[in-house]
């Protein structure tokens, strides 16, 4: 555990989240499984489980073919492995678009059975109804505006949003119709470091940056990317703050070694 504090001694929740705005920078990191969870837990203020899991748990080029039963299976693993941090579950692509019924049921079911405390949902002015209408049910709502990966075909590929003049309007305004449709906090993703800083002193929830530089209320990375499991992916927003593939490749080539050679299981192993 660092020696930094999190928002919260006790279990944080979306109300804690939201009421640092201002106060302490928010620590999240995306999370799909218990082990992971434990060990993310203390020093984390928010554990996501993002549609991410598409590319780095299954193998997928995007978050499109992710299920909602998907992501309440990898929820529930991390709700039992967690005991500190928020837990936030990313709504999928089609599990909100397509009325506000279905997104209330679906929403609802990732805090039910997926025992998440808050969803995600991608999207700006578009997605403010779906927004409002979970929000209205009781279930908090991140917000997330930028680069959308679920809109990775409209952007045509995973593109830095907000560069020209009418763009940043957009976004900004998107930001705006997010918090005005009641969601508690908003991720920005992929956009120009003085637009995010823009449109964090103008918003009074707390935006949480990935690709959006320092001046935000908080920043998120996937799990795997911080840690660095994968050595073929290294974009500029990502800071390895490991290794972790170097000892994963030595840790199992130690193994295979040992076991072509008749060394492991040792008598120490063996009953
Ligand atoms: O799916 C995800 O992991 C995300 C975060 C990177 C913000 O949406």
């Amino acid at each position: 555990m660092s020696s930094q504090k999190s928002i919260s001694p006790k279990k944080v929740t979306a109300v804690d989240v939201q009421n640092a705005k201002g106060r302490a920078k928010l620590v999240a990191v995306t999370c799909y499984d218990a082990t992971f969870a434990k060990l993310l837990d203390a020093d984390s203020d928010i554990l996501l489980v993002g549609d991410s899991l598409g590319m780095v748990i299954q193998g997928g080029d995007d978050t499109l073919s992710v299920t909602l039963d998907d992501v309440i299976y990898h929820s529930k693993a991390v709700a039992r492995g967690r005991k500190h941090a928020h837990l936030v579950a990313d709504m999928p692509f089609l599990t909100y678009q397509v009325g506000n019924r279905a997104a209330i049921k679906n929403a609802g079911r990732l805090l039910s059975e997926g025992r998440a405390e808050a969803v995600k949902i991608e999207g700006g002015t578009p997605s403010a109804k779906a927004i409002r209408a979970i929000v209205d049910q009781g279930i908090p709502v991140m917000g997330h505006v930028g680069l959308t990966p679920q809109s990775v075909h409209r952007m045509g590929g995973y593109k830095i949003q907000g560069k020209t003049p009418a763009a940043r309007q957009t976004i900004l305004a998107d930001a705006l119709a997010v918090e005005a449709a009641g969601a508690y906090s908003i991720v920005l993703e992929g956009i120009p470091a003085d637009l995010a800083a823009e449109i964090t002193a103008k918003l009074t929830i707390p935006t949480i940056g990935i690709g959006a530089g320092k001046e935000c209320d908080g920043q998120i990375l996937v799990c795997y990317d911080l840690l660095g499991m994968n050595p073929d992916f290294s974009p500029r927003f990502v800071k390895k703050f490991s290794e972790l593939h170097v000892n994963v490749g030595q840790a199992v080539g130690s193994y295979s070694r040992e076991v072509r050679e008749g060394i492991f299981p040792g008598k120490e192993h063996s009953f």
